[in-house]
């Protein structure tokens, strides 16, 4: 196969390549203006870099010639980071719609399969927390299901749901080819991939504020206390990264079965809510480091308002259902959270500790 990824440099793209260019003889060309994570493999002759954005002008012509020699995109280019949709939302919106609307324009002129990374966050907020059901009685008002559950974003003023209505928006653009013009689509609605390389460590390879694994890690490393937004009370379920990829390649594998269909992608048996995540990675930490004070490592408690600015709004839970990604594509995650937690942070302890000296840790 030839296969064009956009955004192949970051975190769900390193491992896609890990897994592409070790196990199949396919043909990749990878737009990303960084490289880091995947220097291993720009001298694989598989594997071809543009090093540039999506939105760049001089990628114009060459996207359009891989497109037209493609056999499937994957669009992975996104700024999927919470901490920007309420204070970044011009940016949020462009590059989670109007630069993507060419590249569906392209895969529909040129009628390639196009698998376009999407977001649990299209979902919005469970039923359950409109009604008040905080514990969560009715699964019918929780449970995630691609072809039944209504999407619900709060109002416009809460600047959080800018990355969900975008992905949104995006989603339909191309149901909607799909339908009057026969565009092959595959959506991937992630539920929180956790491995090695997911985002940046604060103050080490990164400023501003990651997603809660790199922030919690980043504590660790940092020596400064876990914080925990609005008291830890949101639910995640976390599935590791390489059983996500593992979800990607069946789709690759099985083009008609993965055709036409959006699949939610994570791992019910994961679940935590913040609150458990963080005691879970501290416990865990104290095991990678043989040092078991970590246990007891402070966890302090944050409003959004402060953590994240005006305009912050949680998802509360995220329960997907997964019976058609099995179904369809005989996907079924397994590697329990304690696994998942402690390969992603052996990686990043040995990869981080002792590349800055922390500082004291704050009571
Ligand atoms: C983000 C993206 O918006 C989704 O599109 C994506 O699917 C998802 O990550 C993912 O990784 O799959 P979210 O789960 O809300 O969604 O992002 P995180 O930043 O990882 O936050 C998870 C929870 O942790 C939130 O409740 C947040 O308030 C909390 N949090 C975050 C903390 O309690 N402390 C922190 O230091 C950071």
């Amino acid at each position: 196969m030839n296969i064009v990824i956009l955004g192949c440099g970051g975190f769900i793209g390193s491992h896609l390549l890990d897994r592409l260019l070790t196990t199949t003889d396919h043909k990749i060309i990878g737009w990303d203006p960084e490289s880091s994570k995947i220097r291993k493999h720009l001298d694989n002759p598989n594997f071809t870099l543009h090093q540039r954005y999506v939105d760049d002008p001089e990628t114009q012509q060459d996207l359009r010639n891989a497109v037209a020699e493609g056999d499937v995109v994957i669009n992975l280019a996104a700024i999927c980071n919470p901490s920007e949709y309420n204070t970044n939302p011009i940016s949020v919106i462009k590059s989670n719609l109007f630069d993507v609307y060419p590249i569906v324009e392209l895969c529909v002129e040129y009628k390639r399969w196009l698998i376009s990374f999407s977001t649990s966050e299209c979902y919005g907020r469970t039923l359950s927390s409109y009604v008040g059901d905080t514990s969560y009685e009715n699964p019918d008002l929780y449970e995630l299901k691609e072809d039944e559950t209504p999407l619900i974003m709060g109002p416009i003023v809460n600047q959080r749901w800018t990355y969900a209505c975008a992905k949104q928006m995006v989603e339909r653009l191309v149901y909607a080819h799909h339908k009057e013009d026969g565009l092959p689509f595959t959506v991937v609605r992630p539920l929180n991939f956790f491995g090695p390389r997911m985002d940046y460590i604060p103050q080490r390879d990164g400023d501003g504020v990651p997603r809660v694994l790199a922030c919690f890690m980043g504590a660790l490393l940092n020596g400064d206390p876990m914080k925990l937004v609005d008291g830890g009370k949101a639910r995640r379920t976390i599935v590791s990264i390489y059983e996500a990829v593992d979800a990607i390649c069946r789709m690759l594998d099985n083009p008609e079965k993965a055709n036409g269909h959006a699949f939610n992608i994570g791992n019910r048996n994961n679940e935590v809510t913040m609150a458990e995540l963080a005691d879970m990675m501290r416990k865990t930490y104290a095991k990678i480091t043989g040092d078991a004070s970590y246990e007891d490592y402070p966890i302090i408690e944050v409003s959004a308002e402060e953590f994240y600015g005006e305009g912050y709004e949680d998802c509360d839970r995220r329960m997907p259902d997964v019976s058609k990604a099995k179904d369809l594509l005989g996907w079924e995650p397994k590697i329990a959270l304690e696994d998942v937690l402690l390969d992603t942070m052996t990686y990043f302890h040995n990869e981080y500790a002792g590349t800055m000296k922390p500082a004291q840790v704050a009571e």
